[in-house]
């Protein structure tokens, strides 16, 4: 059926709208359900205290990060308040050293070095360190770095303070739900 009747394209053209307008709505809030702190993906800053593990989950489809028992980071067990400023400040000294000009952070950043949205499960660390002693691994690393595949990173001076902050920042980033990205990094991990 076909009508030229412009009440009724009128009346089709202000109910799509109404109605696409009230999923756009629910999508966004889903989405800041998801990517909030705290929501489904992202899990809050005291985090860090615990252990994190990467696994393929058959429901999803792709590999997931888990945050499990208890192991702390540098010995320390962090309340979400210090948790919260720990990390703000890892994000600060990672930004002041423009890190992503060689490195990705969830796939944002350059090229020339490895994306960081995983080192923390890197089985360069992972293996070496399963337990507590990572945090302090990963620390002595980026302040001295050292050879691991083509290219070195170059010392960029931080304190052993900003360090900490880094790898603090390092370690919640590892938990975030990224959807399976970066992709094969899982497989590769249980090659
Ligand atoms: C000039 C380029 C450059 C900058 C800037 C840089 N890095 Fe790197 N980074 C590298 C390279 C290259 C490697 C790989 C080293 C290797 O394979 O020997 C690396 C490796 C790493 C690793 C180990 C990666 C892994 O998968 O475990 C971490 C962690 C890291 N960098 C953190 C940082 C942080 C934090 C900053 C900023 C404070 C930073 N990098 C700034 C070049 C850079």
């Amino acid at each position: 059926m076909y009508t030229r009747d412009p009440a009724f394209w009128r009346a089709a053209a202000v109910s799509s709208t109404l109605f696409m307008s009230a999923v756009l709505v629910i999508l966004t809030v889903n989405t800041l359900q998801t990517i909030s702190i705290g929501g489904s993906n992202v899990p809050t800053y005291d985090v860090i205290n615990r252990q994190i593990t990467y696994a393929y989950d058959p429901a999803q489809h792709e590999y997931v990060a888990r945050a499990g028992g208890e192991e702390l980071l540098f010995g320390r067990r962090y309340t979400e308040k210090e948790a919260t400023a720990l990390v703000a400040r890892g994000k600060l000294v990672i930004q002041s050293r423009a890190c992503m000009d060689c490195h990705t952070f969830f796939g944002n950043g350059a090229y020339y070095a490895p994306d960081l949205t995983r080192a923390w499960l890197d089985p360069i660390w992972a293996s070496e360190y399963p337990g507590p002693k990572r945090g302090a691994a990963i620390t002595a690393f980026v302040m001295h770095p050292f050879r691991i595949g083509f290219h070195v990173m170059p010392n960029l001076h931080l304190s052993k303070e900003e360090a900490q902050a880094v790898v603090a920042y390092l370690k919640w980033m590892s938990a975030v739900n990224t959807n399976g990205f970066p992709d094969g990094f899982g497989r590769a991990q249980s090659r």
